[in-house]
């Protein structure tokens, strides 16, 4: 059972909070997270998140760590995964989709239904009720959200936020995205400085790293999202993990 904080987030002054975070470092907000909720965890897949991990080791060993398994991925992340657990000697929550949904859709619609209709269905099957699962659980989550990944939907993600997509009742959840102002050339330096193990896949072109049929490498100077969902426009490059990012949500 989640022991939720005593601290109402109503009492956090969240776009002060923002000001304040804002122009410190990523380990300088992470540090004031882990001050400020005790249940919280950061939601691991790629490169980013393994990044504030490491930041996270580094500033306090009891951290948690979840990982959404769509049953999709492809093998390199999955050892990518185990590789991190061992790395830093965590444990990472494993979320899985629900059975009875995941069989409803492969059985009426075939295994690759978002080639023809678009990936929301299955990715509001496969993550999002997973997530919502898991975030029903938590005051805080972090994630390695970066605003230049998608200037059409990131362009403006705060370093905090409250997340009101997956808050539940007057309960508010709490979003922070520590690298929102960090570009991929500092992520990747962080990795190479300090020897943060990294997915494999990295070495044969591919960048944003999805679910195995819905990603792909991409060629030298294209954006690092093209290769996710390619066959949708740009501004439809969310799978609703961070709906709030979406213009028509409020
Ligand atoms: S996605 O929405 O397009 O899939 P992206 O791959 O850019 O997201 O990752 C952005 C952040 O979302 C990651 O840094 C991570 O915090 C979270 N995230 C994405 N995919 C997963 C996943 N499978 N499990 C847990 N967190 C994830
Ligand atoms: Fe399904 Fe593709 Fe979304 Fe993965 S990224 S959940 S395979 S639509």
């Amino acid at each position: 059972m989640a022991q939720f904080t005593e601290q109402p987030v109503a009492a956090l002054d969240i776009p002060g909070l923002e000001t304040e975070l804002s122009s410190q470092s990523p380990q300088k907000i992470l540090e004031r997270a882990f001050s400020l909720f005790d249940n919280i965890s950061i939601s691991f897949s790629g490169a980013e998140d393994v990044v504030l991990i490491d930041m996270a080791h580094k500033l306090k060993r009891e951290i948690q760590v979840f990982s959404l398994d769509t049953g999709r991925l492809h093998a390199e992340t999955y050892q990518f995964i185990d590789r991190v657990r061992k790395h830093y000697g965590i444990s990472i929550e494993v979320m899985c989709p629900d059975t009875a949904q995941v069989e409803a859709l492969v059985t009426a619609k075939g295994l690759f239904s978002f080639y023809e209709d678009g990936h929301k269905e299955c990715c509001d099957i496969r993550k999002v009720a997973p997530l919502r699962r898991k975030l029903s659980t938590l005051d805080a989550w972090v994630t390695g959200q970066r605003q230049d990944q998608n200037p059409a939907t990131r362009g403006n993600v705060p370093v905090v936020q409250v997340d009101t997509a997956f808050s539940v009742g007057d309960r508010s959840l709490v979003k922070f995205n520590p690298l929102s102002y960090w570009t991929s050339a500092d992520v990747w330096m962080y990795i190479r400085t300090y020897d943060v193990p990294y997915n494999s896949l990295h070495e044969r072109g591919f960048v944003s790293i999805g679910c195995e049929p819905c990603t792909r490498p991409v060629l030298p100077n294209q954006h690092e999202r093209e290769g996710r969902w390619w066959w949708e426009d740009a501004g439809k490059k969310e799978c609703g993990l961070h709906v709030i990012n979406q213009p028509q949500s409020t």
